[in-house]
């Protein structure tokens, strides 16, 4: 008889830790709509932010508290009792709640709080012992794991399992670990802690080094049984290991790593473009497993090959991570259902009245160019656009541009319900168009990416554009896609200004969120 295979915990910390990477904002309903999409693929845990950060994040993580069906829903907390009952304010709507505390245990970040190893150890048995007695879940981080003395990490994982952390999560929170140390440390932590076959370990890995999927994978080998992971490697800096990279390379190679995780892995392409979407990051087309480029052959023998066996060249199934084998194309005599079917397919389940909209737009679309691919419904989908009720819409552009300086733009700019028009100068049609809207509506914000994709091949192919802006510390960004560039330009511009606005409508004009970086308790 085959042995039962042991089962990963999946932790996804994209609403988190994702969240965390500057620029990367999502509205309210956005991260809503991204927990029931983890929920509904099986994640078993759901990362739903840091609740004392901003009124924003606490609202978010009691909403989704509140609404998951089947996820455990967890808090992060610092290692304090504010912290800690905010976390359980918000999580304590959920059937399953966890609250997750850290503080820093190497010695670099023993000083930022500038606390003794036995002040901090006091510490840790304090705050586990509070949250213990809110919450029966609790998950317990020494943050910087890594890179902590082995005895003094063995010291405090024994506190925090004996004060009733149920979890033990070890971060290589600046991703300097390599695999065979990953699997060295939880191994040894196993051996040596008192009380550790009785918790779970957990494994937070980031990528600066491109070692996250290999070090999360290196300690499950080795005994943990709970991955964070984050969907796209969504995360600040390199990012955290790739929620679909180690859910694949399990299933890929179950001969070798025979564990099994409770994801619906044929959801995974899916929520990539979702969290793509409304996070204004971009895949990079050569990912793995969610690239554009990860399931495409384009040299001679590869598809001379994968048409006499796909497994020529294929590990993996297009149709396991929820790719549809067809790019069926639709143009402008395809009705709504069609329409309707298509958006199925790609993932996107829209209302009536949302399909209106969407109808609409893509019968412009279709109008301008002749063959609508699926990526062109993607990126007509990922507009993150303006909705009607927000401050700023583009209402008229017209660009000069040419050899001639200077391009202009004269643009036509509705600022709550106010039409306003402007002549700008500038240099470029793009800097011109940015120079009107400045014009219309002042702002301090500094323009940190300006990005254009060419969404299809040919010269009538969409552009989406991605505009990043930064004011005061706070990062939005915004997207749009259009068969002329300066006016997808515009309302990428126009959308991330929108963002702005909320923003700074949550938190005040000068009152800044908590970052949990800012780790001084
Ligand atoms: O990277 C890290 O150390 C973290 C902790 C808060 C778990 O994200
Ligand atoms: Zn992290």
């Amino acid at each position: 008889m085959t042995k039962p295979q042991d089962r990963v915990v999946i932790f996804d910390t994209t609403l988190r830790d994702g969240e965390q990477s500057p620029g990367a904002t999502m509205t309210h309903d956005e991260k809503l709509e991204i927990a029931e999409m983890l929920d509904a693929m099986g994640v078993d845990i759901i990362e739903a932010g840091f609740p004392i950060a901003s009124e924003g994040d606490f609202e978010a993580v009691r909403d989704i508290a509140e609404a998951s069906k089947n996820a455990v829903i967890c808090g992060l907390a610092r290692a304090n009792f504010k912290d800690i009952d905010r976390c359980w304010e918000a999580v304590r709507h959920s059937e399953r709640p966890r609250i997750h505390t850290f503080i820093g245990t190497s010695e670099l970040h023993r000083a930022i709080p500038n606390l003794t190893m036995d002040e901090m150890a006091d510490k840790i048995h304090e705050t586990v012992t509070h949250a213990r007695n809110l919450c029966d879940n609790i998950q317990w981080s020494p943050m910087d794991a890594t890179r902590t003395e082995h005895d003094y990490l063995c010291r405090v994982v024994e506190i925090a399992i004996k004060a009733g952390a149920t979890t033990i999560n070890i971060p290589d929170t600046v991703g300097y670990t390599a695999p065979r140390e990953s699997a060295d440390l939880i191994r040894m932590l196993l051996e040596r802690v008192p009380g550790a076959d009785t918790i779970t370990f957990a494994t937070h890995c980031h990528n600066d080094l491109g070692m996250a999927t290999a070090n999360a994978l290196a300690a499950v080998e080795a005994g943990a049984r709970q991955i964070e992971c984050t969907i796209n490697g969504l995360g600040e800096r390199a990012g955290n290991t790739a929620l679909e990279e180690v859910v694949m390379a399990l299933k890929v190679r179950n001969d070798i790593m025979p564990y099994t995780t409770g994801i619906d892995s044929t959801k995974i392409m899916n929520i990539s473009r979702r969290v793509a979407d409304v996070s204004g990051f971009q895949v990079q087309f050569n990912k793995a497993v969610v690239g554009k480029n990860a399931f495409a052959h384009e040299s001679g023998i590869h598809q001379d090959g994968m048409l006499k066996n796909p497994q020529n060249f294929e590990i993996m199934r297009p149709e396991d991570v929820g790719l549809s084998a067809t790019n069926l194309v639709m143009g402008k005599h395809s009705g709504r259902a069609a329409l309707r079917a298509k958006l199925h397919d790609l993932g996107y389940d829209l209302g009536d009245n949302q399909l209106k909209d969407v109808f609409v737009r893509f019968k412009e679309l279709a109008d301008r160019k002749k063959e609508v691919y699926d990526d062109d419904l993607v990126a007509l989908m990922r507009d993150s656009g303006t909705e009607a009720d927000e401050k700023l819409q583009v209402k008229f552009l017209r660009v000069i541009c040419g050899t001639q300086a200077p391009q202009s733009a004269d643009l036509v700019l509705t600022v709550d319900g106010v039409d306003h028009m402007v002549s700008a100068a500038g240099d470029g049609p793009v800097d011109a168009t940015f120079n009107a809207v400045k014009q219309i509506f002042p702002h301090n914000a500094h323009l940190k990416l300006y990005q254009v994709h060419a969404v299809t091949r040919g010269t009538d192919a969409q552009a989406t554009v991605t505009v990043r802006l930064e004011e005061d510390g706070r990062i939005v960004s915004g997207q749009s896609a259009d068969t002329d560039t300066v006016v997808a330009s515009a309302k990428a511009y126009v959308a991330a200004l929108n963002r702005l606005i909320i923003r700074r409508q949550k938190t005040g004009t000068d009152q800044k969120e908590i970052d949990y970086r800012d780790a001084v308790h």
